[in-house]
Formats: structure tokens, C-alpha cells, sequence
């Protein structure tokens, strides 16, 4: 994300196996996914008594306490994200693929970057997944930080999009890498061997909708991907298939930002559109840019629940050094079933990072199950929307359990109340707006 950005607009607002409940399902109907967030990598990290030179992505200010695993006021040294993938390797969970949602490059002056050097970065990391899990379907999709000059991702074919296309070439089609270079999103099939049906994945380019991208202003259908999203998702509900979007900037609005959109508004009101029409073959959606860890139920016209969307926190415990909170570092496990792809559980896990530099060891570990702490069923949209429902009431403690996730367990004693847990209720339920500003405008009744 954009730290300066989120700084100005947080002040308006701040302050193994599930157990599945209900019948027990046999082992073998529950498929298994990883999705990795936001690295963002910064090669310049290493620890030196000069705490300004700790890392280029605190930009001149004293790290706060550096260590081998990095620093909240830096970006991932190589070694945390080795960490991430070393832990994910060895839990041994059994996974089908993985999906990645983008941002490896470090926030950094542009001047700092290029072309070249965020080809290189985002050429790293995918080599670096590779050669933890050679062998698994990689799914990923970019963010506004794969670009330089960052956020400007255009709307034809570029020497980043080309370049990022020959590294994913493994894991993608032809198909898919060819739509993947004209406009940096492109949809593939997942076929499992356990799965009766296949599952569409459809890798969306949302930073053309922005709003700090510039080359996309005024645009109607940047990269005609709108069309191009609505044919494919026709397509797919006629053959009966399922879909998951994956994403790095996500639609809907900011959990911590009053009245605030992370893609431009007409663009989020034309998603969110196509989202309700199509609901029933999207069995999921995944983004990730916010850094921090929360989720969305999609309402349609009758507020009717329709679908389950989930924003994974970053790997980077990045902060500016105005901000308050971050996020320690996580990774996340979602299960599913395999007949029909709606979603069972998800596994937080994530790293201690204070604990890990203080002991020099990279402990890795659960933090919550969604369906156990929040005594839910599953991830499908009528379960989530109970969750919301339970969340939105006066002083509700499961909401202080669901703030401390979303900030990775960085800080139990912070508390987020008020204006703060208006713009989170809101933003969990209400993603067009004038669903949004009713509630808003209502958070006096039900505070
Ligand atoms: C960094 O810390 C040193 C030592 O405490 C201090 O002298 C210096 O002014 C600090 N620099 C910045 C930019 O805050
Ligand atoms: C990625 O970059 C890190 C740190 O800059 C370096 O140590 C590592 O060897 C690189 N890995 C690959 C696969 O390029
Ligand atoms: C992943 O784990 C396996 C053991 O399960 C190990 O042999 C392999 O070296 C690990 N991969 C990496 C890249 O560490
Ligand atoms: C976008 O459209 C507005 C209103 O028509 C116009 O004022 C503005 O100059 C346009 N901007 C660009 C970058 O084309
Ligand atoms: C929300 O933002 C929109 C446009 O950014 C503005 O027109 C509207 O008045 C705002 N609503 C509230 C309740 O602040
Ligand atoms: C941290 O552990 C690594 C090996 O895991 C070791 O090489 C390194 O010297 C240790 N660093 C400190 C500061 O103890
Ligand atoms: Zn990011
Ligand atoms: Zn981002």
C-alpha cells in the first residue's frame, strides 16, 4: 500500500485439519491452498550500528529495533521471507497450489528503483518460490509495487509485464501468458486429481483501477479488462464451473479509512456489479495490498449474502514512522471443498517478530481458525455474514479478537473503538456505495 496515503486517511478513522462443525466430512473431501502476500523485498536490509542505514525503506529514519528477521520500519530482509517459505515447507500441509497476490519490490524512493531493478526483484522471488516447491501450481497476480515508476501499470503490453510473463511461464498456459502480457491479468484452470470439476482461477490486473495510477484516468475499461472478466465469467456459469478472483489492491472500501475506496470508485461500483451478477460461480476472492488482515461479505440488492472475499496481510512488517500500528509478518492456509470449491477454513499463521530477533530463530506459528474463533461453520457468505452481524455489536470482545488479527497480533493493547470500528464494520459488509454511506450515516443506531 501506499504508507504516506494510509497514514493521512487512518487518522480520520483511527483510534492439520479443521474440526468442521456439523457432520464430520471424510478427510479426503478437503482441498488445501497457500496464499502469500505483499514480500517486498528489500535487498539493502542488513543490520549496522547506524540505524538509518539499517534498510533503504525506512528512508533515512532509525530502524526501531532491527534484527535478522527485519524491522517494523523496514521492508522483508531475503531472511524473513526465507523463513516464511522454509516454515510453509516443512509444516508439510498438503497443498494443491498457491496463489500470490504481488508487491515484491520494497517501498522505497523512485528514484531508488527501476525497470530493471523491479524486474529483478519480482525475478527473485518467483525463483525463490520455485525452488521451495518445484513442483506446485503457482498462482499469481501483480500489485501496484510491480511496476516502475510504482503504481502505473498501463493498459498494454510493457517490458515489465513481458518479462514477469517469461518467469511465470512455468506455472502459466499459453493462453494465459498471452493475455497476461497485453494487460498483466489473464484466467487458467485448475485441475486436480481429486476434484470432479475443474477450477477456474481468474488473476485480475486491479491496480489498473487504482486510483493513484495515472495512466488509467478517464479510462472507461482500462485494458478492456471489464469485458474481458464479464465474458469469461458467463462463460464459466453456462459450463457450470467455479471461480476463484485472485487480486493484489482489493475492491471495496478500506477497512481503515472513513468513505474510502481503494480502487477508484466508478470502477469499484462496476466491479462489485459484475461481482453480484456472477456470484454464484465465484466460490472465492482473494487480494492482499492492505497489508493487514481482514474479510468482506458481498451483499447483493436484497442484502442477501452472496460472497466471501478475504484480504491476506503482507510478509513485510513495513510501518512509516508515523504510524501506530503494522503488522507482524503472516502467512495463510485456506481448506476447501473439493466437489464444489466453497470454502471451509482458513489457518492464520505468522510470525512473532519481535520474539523472533530477540531469540535469533524464526518461529512460525498458528494464530487463529477462523471457524474456531469466531464459531462459525465455514467461509460461505451466510457464515461470514453472521461473523459480521456478531462483530457489529456493542463492545463485542470477538471484535477485539477480530482487531488484533487484523493487525497480525502486533499489539494486543491497542483498541479500536468508535470511528474506528464504524469504517471496520462497514467496510466488512458494505461494498458499493450507497450500501456503504447508509451505514455510515447509521452508526449512531447501532454503536
Ligand atoms: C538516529 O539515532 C541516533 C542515535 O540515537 C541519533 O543520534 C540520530 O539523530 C537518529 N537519527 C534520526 C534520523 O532520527
Ligand atoms: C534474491 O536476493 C537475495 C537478497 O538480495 C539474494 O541473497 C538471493 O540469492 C537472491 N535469490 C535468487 C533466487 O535470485
Ligand atoms: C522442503 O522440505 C523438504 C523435506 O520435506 C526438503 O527435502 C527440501 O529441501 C525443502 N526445500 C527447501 C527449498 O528447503
Ligand atoms: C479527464 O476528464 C476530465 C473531464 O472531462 C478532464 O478535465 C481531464 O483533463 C481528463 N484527464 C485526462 C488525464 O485525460
Ligand atoms: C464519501 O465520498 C464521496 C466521494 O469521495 C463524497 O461525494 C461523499 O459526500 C462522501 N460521503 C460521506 C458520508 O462522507
Ligand atoms: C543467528 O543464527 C544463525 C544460524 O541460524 C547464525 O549463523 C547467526 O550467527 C546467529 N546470529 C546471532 C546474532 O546470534
Ligand atoms: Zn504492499
Ligand atoms: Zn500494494
Amino acid at each position: 500500500m501506499e504508507l504516506r496515503l494510509a497514514l493521512g486517511l487512518a487518522l480520520l478513522c483511527s483510534a492439520l485439519q479443521a474440526a468442521p462443525a456439523g457432520p464430520q466430512r471424510p478427510r479426503s473431501a478437503v482441498g488445501q491452498f497457500w496464499h502469500v502476500s505483499d514480500l517486498h523485498l528489500d535487498p539493502t536490509y542488513h543490520i549496522t550500528p547506524d540505524r538509518t542505514k539499517v534498510c533503504s525503506s525506512s528512508k533515512g529514519v532509525n530502524a526501531s529495533n532491527p534484527g535478522p528477521f527485519g524491522d517494523f520500519l523496514c521492508d522483508s530482509p531475503y531472511q524473513l521471507i526465507l523463513s516464511a517459505f522454509e516454515f510453509m515447507n516443512d509444516s508439510k500441509e498438503q497443498v494443491s497450489f498457491m496463489i500470490w497476490t504481488g508487491d515484491s519490490p520494497p517501498h522505497v524512493h523512485v528514484k531508488e528503483l527501476s525497470t530493471k531493478l523491479v524486474i529483478s526483484i519480482i525475478g527473485n522471488l518467483s525463483s525463490t518460490i520455485r525452488n521451495f516447491f518445484p513442483d506446485l501450481q503457482v498462482f499469481p497476480a501483480l500489485g501496484n509495487h510491480d511496476y516502475w515508476p510504482q503504481d502505473q501499470l498501463p493498459v498494454t503490453t510493457s517490458e515489465v509485464y513481458n518479462a514477469v510473463a517469461d518467469f511465470w511461464k512455468p506455472w502459466l498456459n499459453d493462453e494465459a501468458i498471452s493475455t497476461f502480457r497485453k494487460g498483466g491479468f489473464y484466467t487458467q484452470l485448475f485441475e486436480s486429481s481429486n476434484s470432479h470439476q475443474p477450477l477456474r482461477i481468474i488473476s485480475l490486473n486491479t491496480n489498473l483501477y487504482y486510483s493513484p495510477n495515472k495512466e488509467t484516468v478517464n479510462i472507461t475499461d482500462p485494458a478492456n479488462q471489464f469485458a474481458w472478466l464479464e465474458e469469461i465469467l458467463e462463460t464459466s456459469s453456462q459450463k457450470k464451473e467455479k471461480v476463484y478472483v485472485i487480486g493484489h489492491v482489493p475492491v471495496g472500501y478500506l477497512p481503515y479509512a472513513r468513505n474510502t475506496t481503494a480502487i477508484r470508485e466508478y470502477y469499484n461500483e462496476r466491479l462489485v456489479k459484475i461481482f453480484r451478477k456472477y456470484s454464484s460461480v465465484i466460490a472465492g476472492q482473494f487480494f492482499g495490498h492492505t497489508h493487514r488482515d481482514s474479510i468482506m461479505v458481498l451483499l447483493d440488492e436484497e442484502e442477501k449474502p452472496v460472497n466471501s472475499l478475504f484480504v491476506a496481510p503482507a510478509v513485510t512488517p513495513v510501518k512509516s514512522v508515523l504510524q501506530t500500528e503494522s503488522n507482524n509478518p503472516g502467512v495463510r492456509l485456506y481448506q476447501y471443498d473439493i466437489f464444489d470449491y466453497s470454502l471451509l477454513d482458513l489457518w492464520q499463521f505468522y510470525l512473532d517478530l519481535r520474539d523472533a530477533n530477540k531469540k535469533n530463530e524464526s518461529n512460525w506459528k498458528l494464530e487463529y481458525i477462523l471457524t474456531k474463533t469466531y464459531g462459525i461453520e465455514d467461509l460461505k457468505p451466510e457464515s461470514l455474514y453472521e461473523m459480521a452481524k456478531q462483530l457489529s455489536m456493542p463492545h463485542s470482545t470477538l471484535f477485539e479478537q477480530y482487531y488484533s488479527n487484523y493487525i497480525v497480533s502486533y499489539d494486543k493493547t491497542i483498541r479500536c473503538e468508535e470511528g474506528c470500528k464504524t469504517c471496520q464494520i462497514c467496510a466488512i459488509q458494505y461494498l458499493d456505495y450507497s450500501s456503504y454511506t447508509d451505514c455510515i450515516n447509521q452508526e449512531a443506531v447501532w454503536r
